[in-house]
């Protein structure tokens, strides 16, 4: 377990430290030192989780240690270690044995006692030390102090729960590919194979324990793609009819695109900028067998649509513009420690400029949804006010959502822990253009 937690610690640090995506910096970990599968999804699961409780473990840290440690690995891996003492089930005098042994590899042989000191120190004064830490916003919630000050101001009524929320982790969602196969076909195949799943609404089905999906059956066949249920709403938003002409704006890796697809006979054109996301849309598009469907794939920026756009209206346009994931953190935990403030505003700088430049593509009478998977306002309500507040033709279209499906408007709210429904925040903001 040593080598785990050693290598866990540095991927910790190149998130908290120097802004990596935590999927990246995995990548890298393990490029370096090549080890078994096991390892690897041990390496994974302490990363993810101490990145999970990196407000209380590190604030936790700073108060076990007299001044600072120097060493930001030795840091993260006490950090790592209370993690797998709090939140796992692995032995405390193990998890404390194979620390101290880490921190002699990742740091210097003198770091052992200081280690084992640490941590035994932890088990002895753990209530009072926690006690302590959640006294503080970030040790209590574990996310940026600026990040729980503007979930106060956003959302005055239930920050609290919206920040506890995105703490828990998330189950692996599926949406069935109802061109394939069906959701009933499909939950009976996994039962063959052992796998606990149950439905949500219409085409999802929620996997009840740890499964990578491409080792699921009817992975390789395309009966079904990975997709939570907030997003799973998107096409049902749009309502493209058949015969529709429908742009994708913000398209790769393309779980919306597919959906589109699936739902009616429509001539889309899907738009990314990002070369590598656009072939995992193709790739994605192919498993799913919507090849032959015609979507038009572009790569390019959808903010420049005279190097693309034939001129020809859309009868609908999907906006998923990229954002801060406020909405997904119960998925990607280094969301939280990577962002930064001015983040927020350059995100909803650029996604009023995405509105601004697919606007004039939709036809009269045609239907513009935003959508993002943000919790903030900024990002959400405050963009499209501002535009609609300079586009008179513009007109706000009321939502409904499935009723269960926690939200506050177009703010769909992340399901609680132990929720009967499962979903990640979103948004959707759905525009007629009169
Ligand atoms: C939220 S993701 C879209 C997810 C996608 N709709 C789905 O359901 O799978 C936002 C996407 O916008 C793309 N993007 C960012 N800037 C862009 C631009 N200027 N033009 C087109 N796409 C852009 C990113 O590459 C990213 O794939």
């Amino acid at each position: 377990m040593h080598v785990e937690q050693g290598q866990a610690a540095r991927v910790i640090v190149a998130v908290v430290d120097d802004h990596r995506r935590l999927d990246d910096a995995l990548d890298a970990e393990f490029a370096r030192a090549p080890d078994s599968r096991r390892g690897h999804a041990l390496v994974r699961e302490i990363a993810y989780g101490t990145l999970r409780h990196w407000g209380t473990l590190d604030a936790l840290v700073r108060l076990l240690v007299k001044k600072p440690l120097g060493d930001r690995v030795l840091h993260t891996l006490a950090a790592a270690a209370i993690y797998q003492i709090l939140h796992t089930r692995a032995p405390d005098f193990a998890v404390v044995d194979r620390a101290v042994t880490a921190a002699g590899h990742v740091a210097r042989p003198a770091a052992r006692p200081l280690m084992n000191a640490l941590l035994r120190r932890f088990l002895r004064e753990q209530s009072s030390l926690l006690a302590t830490v959640r006294a503080g916003d970030v040790g209590r919630y574990s996310y940026p102090q600026w990040w729980i000050d503007r979930m106060r101001r956003d959302d005055p009524e239930d920050w609290e729960s919206l920040l506890d929320a995105g703490n828990h982790q998330a189950p692996l969602v599926l949406r069935v590919n109802l061109r394939a196969t069906s959701r009933v076909e499909l939950l009976a195949r996994f039962a063959d194979a052992d796998i606990r799943a149950h439905g949500q609404d219409d085409a999802a089905i929620v996997v009840e324990h740890f499964a990578a999906p491409e080792t699921l059956p009817g992975f390789g066949d395309g009966a079904f793609t990975v997709q939570d249920a907030s997003a799973q709403l998107a096409a049902a938003i749009v309502d493209a009819h058949d015969g529709m002409h429908v742009l994708d704006a913000c398209a790769a890796p393309g779980g919306k695109t597919s959906q589109l697809l699936e739902r009616s006979e429509i001539d889309l054109v899907a738009v990314d900028d990002n070369p590598r996301r656009i072939e995992r849309l193709r790739g994605n598009l192919a498993r799913l067998g919507h090849v032959a469907r015609g979507a038009r794939i572009v790569c390019a920026d959808a903010t420049s649509p005279d190097s693309w756009w034939d001129g020809r209206p859309f009868d609908r346009i999907l906006l998923d513009v990229p954002c801060t994931g406020s909405g997904v953190v119960r998925r990607h935990p280094d969301i939280k420690w990577r962002r930064r403030p001015s983040d927020v505003d350059a995100f909803a700088a650029a996604q009023s400029r995405f509105l601004a430049a697919t606007w004039p593509l939709l036809a009269a009478g045609g239907r513009l949804v935003y959508a993002t998977c943000s919790l903030f306002r900024a990002e959400n309500e405050a963009v499209v006010e501002a535009f609609c507040a300079v586009n008179p033709g513009a007109l706000r279209e009321t939502l409904s959502f499935p009723p269960s499906f926690r939200h506050r408007g177009g703010q769909i709210l992340p399901s609680p822990a132990a929720a009967s429904h499962n979903q990640d925040g979103f948004y959707y903001a759905s525009l007629r253009r009169t």
